[in-house]
């Protein structure tokens, strides 16, 4: 699995990352742009934008997109979008004060060094009044794919990774609280992953090891996740973002 601050392991997964996990937070995206009333001309940052997928559908609604990102590998995707890409992390942005009226990240906050540095930074290119929008992956307890990442800890004999203090409920309101950031709004949706079958299933959830370790795993991944199956050759895993909104004073 990919280590999170690693810009480099992330340029190295990139083009999987985007063919297997791009578009999976797309129902998360929606509640942020809906909560944020993201529309024609809103001016919009997405921090730690990975392939560019929420910048495409950014775009399709006539936002005035700009991603960010850290590893060269997923700037070089996400600019293929069409739209203006920096290659940085959230805590320290080549962009200008006030800048925009929405500042998102999306399964992305969490690699930041410094939580509250990364929101006072978004806080600062987004202008007065305007909205910072975080996405994250809720609980385990909320995540099918936490039975196989235990199972994959099992099989491995270590400990399975706990779920980190932006992931359970209130998590996000309590790190813009600590940022000095008023949280407007907050929920929790659904976000599914499907695949099509054991392969795309093993490559997925294995993401960023090596052939050696894919072997290794891919047998335990199977049958961890044979709950999952669908009617067909097929998987879905039913997982779910919590997220919330701050107002910047
Ligand atoms: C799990 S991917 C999510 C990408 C995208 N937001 C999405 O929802 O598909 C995490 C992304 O965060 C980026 N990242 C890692 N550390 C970061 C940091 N300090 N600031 C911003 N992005 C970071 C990685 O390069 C990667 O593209």
């Amino acid at each position: 699995m990919v280590d999170g601050a690693d810009a480099g392991g992330w340029s190295h997964v990139a083009a999987g990352w985007a063919a297997l996990w791009g578009s999976f937070a797309d129902p998360a995206r929606v509640a942020i742009m809906n909560a944020t009333g993201i529309e024609p001309g809103t001016r919009v940052l997405d921090a730690g934008c990975g392939s560019g997928e929420f910048l495409q559908s950014l775009q399709e609604r006539g936002a005035l997109a700009v991603g960010a990102d850290p590893a060269a590998e997923m700037v070089a995707l996400a600019r293929s979008v069409g739209v203006e890409v920096v290659m940085a992390g959230i805590e320290d942005l080549p962009l200008a004060d006030d800048a925009f009226d929405v500042a998102t990240a999306v399964n992305a906050l969490q690699f930041a060094d410094d939580t509250t540095v990364a929101l006072r930074e978004l806080g600062r290119v987004v202008r007065t009044d305007g909205y910072i929008a975080i996405a994250n992956w809720a609980e385990g307890s909320l995540n099918d794919i936490d039975v196989v990442e235990r199972a994959i800890a099992d099989a491995l004999d270590e400990e399975h990774a706990s779920d980190g203090p932006l992931r359970t409920a209130g998590g996000i309101e309590a790190a813009f609280a600590d940022a000095g950031l008023e949280v407007v709004e907050a929920g929790v949706v659904k976000t599914p992953w499907s695949v099509r079958d054991e392969e795309m299933l093993v490559q997925g959830i294995l993401l960023g090891e090596d052939p050696d370790t894919i072997a290794e795993l891919r047998s335990i991944v199977i049958a961890a996740a044979a709950p999952f199956r669908d009617d067909h050759e097929g998987f879905t895993l039913r997982n779910s973002f919590r997220w919330a909104v701050a107002r910047v004073s």
